[in-house]
């Protein structure tokens, strides 16, 4: 892509109004809203939301902000019976209607059955909450073809995993590097000797676009540097990652191990982003936390240098991009997924797809 895209921070406001607002994106884990009245709030596309457990269970994601002059209603994360703003302390049910505002009741023109927090699309996907700010956005299973059957087929125990521990990062880089990066497995064996010899067998590599996904599989190392529970699922000796577009991963290393990526772009060099860890029923296991550690100390800490790398390469002068390498067979050294990204930004970014964004 024209570096420009990395770099001019108008790019970046226009993204977020359009590509960023009319994707699904990671929320939090069910588990994290296991009581009624409990919340997490997170950001995506410059907006504060928050999702909320309602009395019987309902999820529903709502914008961080009291209808009345705008402040922000929750921070962090926690529970409460009822959201009360702590600006004029107007006090909204847990399904986001209004249930009342101090000393505004009964004066003209105040009609608190039309005034309801705003609401934003959520699904969930096996307790893995995601959002749209696009009302009119399709369903992930219309995005993400085949992508719920992929997933229970590779580890049918997904429903009973429950995240363990979550570790931040910063790419400073833009979140296209960072995607992009995250996409090919090119620069794996010159750069991630770790995860090239002890977790994925090289050759074995492929990644194929599946709707707006890109599914990764290698087989296993045969110099594994931790154990694989053949018992625990009928692909324990498989790699696989699912990427959707435009901003999680969910990965499976050998073993299994479930863990996922979710990037939460700041501006326009500055990308944020979680990797998240998940125990069978939330208990805790010496292997994911090793996995853990080794992948933050060798593969992330390796792509945060080639993030930042490539970022400052982008903005100079002396730079003309290079063409993307292709291999027919998706193997490993092939760049068709940056091809494929450059395909879904190129469409989203088009007027006609953004005038869908209120
Ligand atoms: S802004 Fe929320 S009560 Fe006034
Ligand atoms: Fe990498």
């Amino acid at each position: 892509m024209d570096p420009s895209v990395y770099l001019d921070g108008d790019v970046f406001g226009r993204e977020q109004r359009s590509v960023l607002s009319s994707t699904w994106q990671y929320a939090c884990h069910r588990s994290e809203l296991g009581r009624p009245g409990s919340y997490v709030t997170f950001e995506i596309a410059g907006e504060s939301l928050f999702a909320l457990s309602d009395s019987d269970g309902t999820i529903r994601t709502f914008y961080n902000v009291c209808m009345h002059r705008g402040h922000r209603l929750l921070e962090g994360r926690g529970i409460r019976p009822k959201l009360v703003c702590p600006y004029h302390a107007w006090t909204y049910r847990l399904d986001g209607r209004l249930d009342h505002a101090p000393h505004a009741e009964g004066r003209p023109g105040f009609d608190p059955d039309g005034i309801c927090l705003t609401e934003a699309l959520t699904e969930d996907l096996w307790g893995f909450l995601f959002v749209n700010l696009d009302r009119q956005a399709p369903p992930m299973r219309v995005i993400f073809p085949g992508l719920r059957e992929a997933i229970q087929e590779f580890l049918p125990s997904i429903e009973r995993m429950r995240p363990l521990e979550r570790r931040w990062f910063t790419a400073e880089s833009n979140w296209k590097v960072a995607i992009e990066n995250y996409n090919e497995c090119y620069h794996c064996r010159t750069a991630h000797p770790s995860f090239s010899r002890g977790v994925i067998l090289p050759r074995t590599y492929t990644i194929r676009p599946v709707g707006q996904s890109l599914q990764h599989r290698a087989e296993s190392s045969p110099e594994q540097y931790y154990e694989i529970d053949y018992a625990a699922s009928p692909h324990a000796a498989d790699y696989r990652s699912f990427y959707l577009w435009p901003l999680f991963s969910f990965q499976i290393y050998p073993g299994p191990v479930l863990n996922t990526f979710c990037w939460r772009p700041e501006s326009v060099d500055r990308t944020p982003f979680f990797r998240e860890w998940f125990g069978l029923d939330g208990e805790d296991s010496p292997t994911v936390r090793r996995v853990a550690d080794e992948d933050a100390r060798t593969t992330v800490a390796e792509d945060l240098a080639l993030m930042r790398s490539v970022q400052g390469g982008l903005s100079s002068r002396g730079y003309r991009p290079g063409p993307l390498v292709i291999d027919p067979e998706m193997g490993l050294n092939s760049e068709h997924t940056v091809a494929a990204i450059k395909a879904w930004y190129v469409e989203a970014m088009r007027p006609a797809a953004r005038g869908r964004i209120s």
